[in-house]
């Protein structure tokens, strides 16, 4: 089963915390549209199993777009693919633009998970990222989805905001749960280079909090959501059962992607491309039938770095089993050498021929994954 992951790289204002590849520029919006329904046609044979189980719209803000423009995208991939029946079709959403209007043609189409970045509760805080809406906005959005008959929602959280105590994350964390949702994805704040956040924390308006409050956040938000029926599957995503998100959950297990749109990344198991991160270029490419794409042949220390990635950032753990019967033996002696500290240390936890993060290995995961990459093939 593969997934088709569809960037839309449009938002009305940027938000001060984010340097994902956006544009505020709406003028291109239906030439994209139409480069989008064009690119299958270019790029469907990339995958080899053309049976579909979920598709993405990502961005950027999807809720922006028309519903028939994102009717038109799905008919497209329907027609061009093998699509599942009832497949898991995600739309990322910014609260404010989910009128009861919008959300009602978004079910008759067949979006049947929403993400909803609401980020925080707090209109102060909602206020320093720049966000559109406030947090009534945000809580109408998804009584109005339910409303309507959404029964598959997720929500953006970001903690670990500069002055916000653990107090504080206590009173989010129970505004979440209030919300009767199905699926939580909670990020820590990450000040990014070329943000507003940024030049915030170089004027010292804004700081990060210390390691031990971010810790101490992050271990009160993973217990909390545990212990309110949500299960911690991946290093920032909660779902209650049955409700793991199958399109993310698809990178976590190898399968493959088709990544339609301005910087989308698309990989079959052996290449991993991505298309140029620029709108009118992407255009002009799709157009000339030649998209500017950067490519990279997997070789089998990438893979294994692979593994890892995916592996330890999920509850599936990484199979020591697969990676010798895919890589050879060596990869897996190599492996079991190097983690022998953080086995040790009790950060990896060896289980049944599998490697598993604790819980405290999730916090440093990032670093600590990187520690385990493979610099040169074996
Ligand atoms: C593409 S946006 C989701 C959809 C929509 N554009 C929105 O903002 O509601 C992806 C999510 O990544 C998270 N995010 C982006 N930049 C971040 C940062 N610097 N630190 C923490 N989380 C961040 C936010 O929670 C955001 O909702
Ligand atoms: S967080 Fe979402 S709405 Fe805000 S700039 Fe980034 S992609 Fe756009």
């Amino acid at each position: 089963m593969s997934g088709i992951y569809i960037h839309i790289p449009f938002c009305k204002t940027k938000c001060y915390y984010c340097d994902f590849h956006t544009s505020a520029s709406y003028k291109y919006k239906d030439d994209y549209i139409n480069a989008l329904i064009n690119e299958v046609d270019l790029q469907k044979d990339f995958i080899s199993d053309k049976n579909v189980e979920t598709i993405y719209f990502g961005g950027g803000t999807p809720s922006t777009v028309d519903v028939e423009d994102i009717e038109k995208i799905i008919l497209k991939v329907k027609q061009s693919f093998s699509v599942i029946n009832k497949p898991e079709i995600t739309l990322e959403a910014n609260p404010d633009d989910l009128s009861e209007q919008y959300l009602d043609k978004l079910i008759n189409i067949g979006v049947n998970r929403l993400s909803i970045g609401i980020q925080s509760f707090e209109n102060e805080y909602l206020k320093l990222m720049n966000r559109r809406h406030d947090s009534d906005t945000a809580i109408n959005a998804v009584k109005n989805a339910q409303e309507i008959g959404f029964d598959n929602i997720s929500v953006d959280l970001i903690y670990g905001l500069p002055k916000s105590s653990l107090d504080f994350l206590k009173q989010e964390s129970e505004k979440i749960l209030s919300l009767d949702i199905q699926h939580i994805s909670a990020y820590h704040l990450t000040i990014e280079d070329k943000t507003v956040f940024k030049k915030y924390e170089k004027t010292g308006k804004i700081r990060e909090i210390t390691d031990t409050n971010s810790l101490e956040q992050y271990l009160y938000l993973t217990k909390f959501f545990e212990k309110n029926g949500f299960e911690h599957y991946e290093i920032s995503n909660f779902a209650k059962k049955g409700c793991i998100s199958k399109h993310n959950s698809s990178y976590w297990i190898n399968s493959q992607y088709l990544g339609l749109g301005s910087s989308a990344h698309s990989y079959n198991r052996k290449v991993r491309k991505w298309n140029i991160a620029n709108v009118k270029k992407y255009i002009e490419g799709v157009n000339f039938k030649n998209i500017d794409q950067e490519k990279e042949i997997l070789s089998k220390k990438d893979m294994f770095n692979d593994y890892l990635l995916t592996g330890l950032r999920t509850s599936n753990g990484v199979d020591l089993n697969a990676i010798e019967h895919d890589l050879g033996k060596e990869y897996k002696e190599k492996l079991l050498y190097n983690v022998n500290k953080q086995i040790d240390t009790n950060t990896i936890i060896l289980k049944e021929n599998k490697l598993f993060l604790s819980r405290i290995g999730w916090f440093t995961s990032d670093t600590m994954i990187l520690d385990l990459f493979l610099d040169d093939e074996i």
